[in-house]
């Protein structure tokens, strides 16, 4: 579906992307998160674990909104729409893949790095895009400077974002919320130092846009 209204990410300045790698991790995260303000989270596609996570996430503790993350082929979008996901996101977008994502029941954020991709998915009617990894690719001064050659297109930076220069990112008019794993990294998460994680989250859902 295309994100024409983003509901999702309007909800918070900041959204974790989580790794999980136990299934039992994912609802004391999910509360984690919660309990320091932050009620969207991103569950990246990235462990076998991943989609039983998600589940269990919008079982137990559905006050949080879940998106699936590393969407990279047509049936990823498939399998995260079958486990319940709220919305999907992808790091990159060939064409194939912003058809399935445009055609799926969810909002998607497909993801871009260059200003060609941004057109690309833009065309295709998305107006909210991932940009990743933004700090590799450019960062801050990359999204200042497409800010008025692209007046109409939004993002969400995600990839070398944390909380040293999150409020940067945030305070640009085309960036609409940001992403990353800082608040909840897999250390984190194995170590099961949720406390430290509502810690982190508290500060991020502080952030201003
Ligand atoms: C993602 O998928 O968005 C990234 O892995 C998050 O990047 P970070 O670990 O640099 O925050």
């Amino acid at each position: 579906m295309l994100l024409s209204d983003p509901t999702p990410l309007i909800a918070v300045p900041v959204i974790p992307v989580v790794t999980i790698e136990r299934v039992a991790d994912a609802v004391p995260l999910a509360r984690a998160l919660l309990a320091g303000g932050l009620s969207v989270v991103e569950v990246t596609l990235r462990t076998p674990a991943a989609l039983d996570a998600v589940r269990a996430i919008l079982a137990e503790v559905p006050d949080v909104i879940v998106g699936v993350g590393t969407v990279l082929r047509p049936l990823d979008v498939t399998h995260a729409v079958d486990a319940g996901a709220d919305f999907l996101v992808s790091p990159g977008t060939p064409e194939g893949l912003a058809q399935a994502l445009a055609d799926a029941p969810v909002p998607a954020l497909p993801g871009c790095a260059t200003v060609s991709e941004a057109l690309a998915l833009a065309a295709f009617g998305f107006p909210v895009l991932k940009f990743f990894p933004a700090g590799p690719s450019g960062g801050v001064p990359w999204l200042k400077a497409v800010a008025e050659p692209l007046p109409d297109i939004r993002f969400c930076p995600t990839g070398g974002v944390n909380g040293d220069n999150a409020a940067a990112y945030l305070a640009l008019r085309n960036v609409l919320a940001v992403g990353g794993s800082w608040v909840a990294p897999a250390q984190a998460i194995a170590a099961g130092d949720f406390a430290g994680i509502t810690a982190r989250a508290r500060v991020a859902a502080a952030l201003r846009r």
